[in-house]
């Protein structure tokens, strides 16, 4: 692998510099660093340390589609170091120019932007390819030999992240392995080792405990990155700060001013070529237990004392050991689960889910999944969170609802139409953005009233960019803690648990291309609310 200082690299992309630009953390960069030139007079990114990035699982489909990408993005960007190595470790006999050529066509069919072929050969002479079965033990002496070596070549500083994009059965494997080969230890402040654990963390709340116990039996938490990517898309972030660098909002934000809260990720696409994966993970664990519940923590919590990650995290725990498990009968009557049967998604006829590849033509695993959860404490006591996610939805739409109280006292009740109560609509994706809906009397000489909205709209995100950057930067804020993944199972897993205990669902019971069976508008129809059309 060679290095090329002189390889003239492209302008830095303005839209990926700008989501840097809310971290200001002016801190001078390390002395020994080579100086980019072109990072001059960008006074506000903090760059990464110089660093190896060890990717096990490196020729699956998760690198391909977007780790890689993001890494690219990055580097066009100037936010990597330029001592950086790549380094993908995996089971095919590939050869590291196989391997790059591999990556070059995956990045032009999933980049988001159109690279140009300069800019992927510059990044691909910092990759490297190391086969490995994980299981094999002088596989990984190599990797670690090699490491060494490669890191003299580069100057990576000692610095490494090792990215989990592999099966998570193999998780507990290659963390082992990093153990045993010691390639985890910081080496006495000469460099520091962290881990990126992919989703999903673990299958229940037993085997996440385990998984916790495995990793951090080798990684200390400061060095654990468990992923969840909402928490990198923009308008995510920017709900923190929506939430808490505005004045206006806080005070109405509980139940004196919160009638409820809808909180829906709805996807039009189906299982794609996963059916494998989904088989076994299912809306619930697949959606449910990771984005949904993360959404619903950042709009629950209570403001932190600071903007550190310990902060932050501890508040988000509290929501969610707040949220009460539901029992058996709560959760028939408060969770609906549904598959989809084939339909018409977008001007197109699609298979249903039990025809799908590699999906038992029996398949009782959901597709889509509704719960009405509550969060039992003093801020949020009898409002309820409405939670949905589904495949095969007629759009793909996240979106926040919070949707306020009716007034008091209807003075108004003389006019044709009744006022509607307010509605703050936060649009995580895609069309981000924000809408207040309120109601004003429409111009003319009459009293007619009509609910106006005003929206805000706002860029998009780039979810593995952001993070990436981060678990490089070292700052673990939008990463999830052990007790946050815990505690977020302690809620899903009853759910799995009563409906294995319960009769066969009568599946499929939603056609392609619906809002899900109609079950889940009877979720909010018997309390007199519906969900909002998205
Ligand atoms: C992933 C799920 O975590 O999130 C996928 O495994 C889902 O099933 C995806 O499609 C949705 O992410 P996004 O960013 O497209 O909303």
């Amino acid at each position: 692998m060679t290095r090329d200082p002189a390889t003239k690299t492209p302008a830095p992309s303005s839209s990926i510099r700008s989501l840097r630009l809310g971290k200001v953390r002016r801190r001078r960069p390390a002395r020994d660093r080579r100086t980019n030139p072109l990072r001059e007079g960008l006074h506000l990114e903090r760059v990464p340390d110089p660093c190896a990035i060890v990717l096990f699982g490196a020729t699956g489909d998760l690198a391909h589609r977007k780790v890689l990408p993001a890494l690219l993005q990055l580097w066009r960007a100037n936010l990597l170091p330029r001592d950086l190595l790549v380094l993908g470790v995996a089971r095919r006999p590939y050869t590291a120019t196989q391997f790059r050529d591999e990556i070059r066509a995956s990045i032009e069919r999933h980049s988001r932007t159109t690279v140009d072929a300069a800019e992927v050969s510059d990044f691909l002479e910092h990759v490297g390819y190391h086969q490995a079965d994980f299981g094999d033990n002088a596989a990984f002496d190599a990797l670690r030999q090699r490491l060494d070596a490669c890191e003299r070549d580069h100057g990576t500083g000692h610095n490494r992240l090792y990215y989990l994009a592999t099966q998570p059965s193999a998780f507990p494997v290659v963390i082992g392995q990093l153990g045993r080969t010691s390639l985890n230890r910081d080496t006495g402040g000469n460099g520091w080792r962290r881990v990126v654990v992919e989703k999903p963390f673990g299958h229940d709340e037993a085997s996440a405990i385990r998984l916790n116990r495995e990793v951090g039996r080798v990684f200390k938490e400061r060095q654990i990155y468990r992923i969840d990517h909402y928490l990198g898309k923009e308008t995510v972030r920017n709900l923190l700060v929506f939430r808490f660098a505005n004045g206006i909002f806080e005070p109405v934000w509980n139940r004196r001013y919160v009638d409820h809260v809808q909180i829906t990720v709805a996807e039009s696409i189906g299982i794609e070529e996963r059916g494998a994966f989904y088989e076994e993970t299912g809306a619930t664990r697949d959606v449910l237990q990771n984005h949904l519940l993360q959404l619903l923590s950042l709009v629950a919590m209570e403001p932190p004392a600071t903007f550190g990650a310990d902060a932050l995290r501890d508040e988000k725990v509290q929501v969610v050991s707040a949220t009460s498990a539901l029992t058996p009968e709560e959760v028939a009557r408060d969770v609906v689960r549904g598959q989809y049967a084939s339909g018409w998604v977008s001007g197109k006829r699609v298979d249903g889910y039990r025809g799908e590849a590699e999906v038992d033509p029996e398949s009782e695993t959901e597709t889509f999944v509704a719960a009405r959860l509550m969060v039992d404490n003093w801020r949020w006591s009898g409002v309820p969170f409405y939670l949905r996610t589904g495949k095969r939805l007629p759009k793909r739409a996240t979106e926040i609802a919070i949707q306020f109280r009716a007034v008091p006292h209807r003075l108004f009740r003389e006019t044709p139409i009744d006022p509607e109560p307010n509605l703050l609509a936060i649009r995580i994706q895609p069309d981000e953005g924000i809408l207040l809906r309120f109601e004003s009397k429409m111009p003319g000489l009459g009293l007619e009233i009509r609910p106006v909205n005003m929206d805000f709209t706002y860029g998009s995100a780039f979810a593995y960019e952001t993070l990436i950057l981060d678990a490089l930067l070292g700052d673990a804020s939008l990463f999830a803690r052990a007790d946050e993944v815990e505690k977020a199972w302690e809620i899903v897993t009853p759910i799995l648990d009563a409906w294995i205990g319960s009769p066969a669902p009568t599946f499929p019971n939603y056609e392609a291309g619906t809002w899900g069976p109609t079950d889940a508008d009877g979720l909010l129809g018997r309390d007199g609310r519906r969900w909002r059309r998205l």
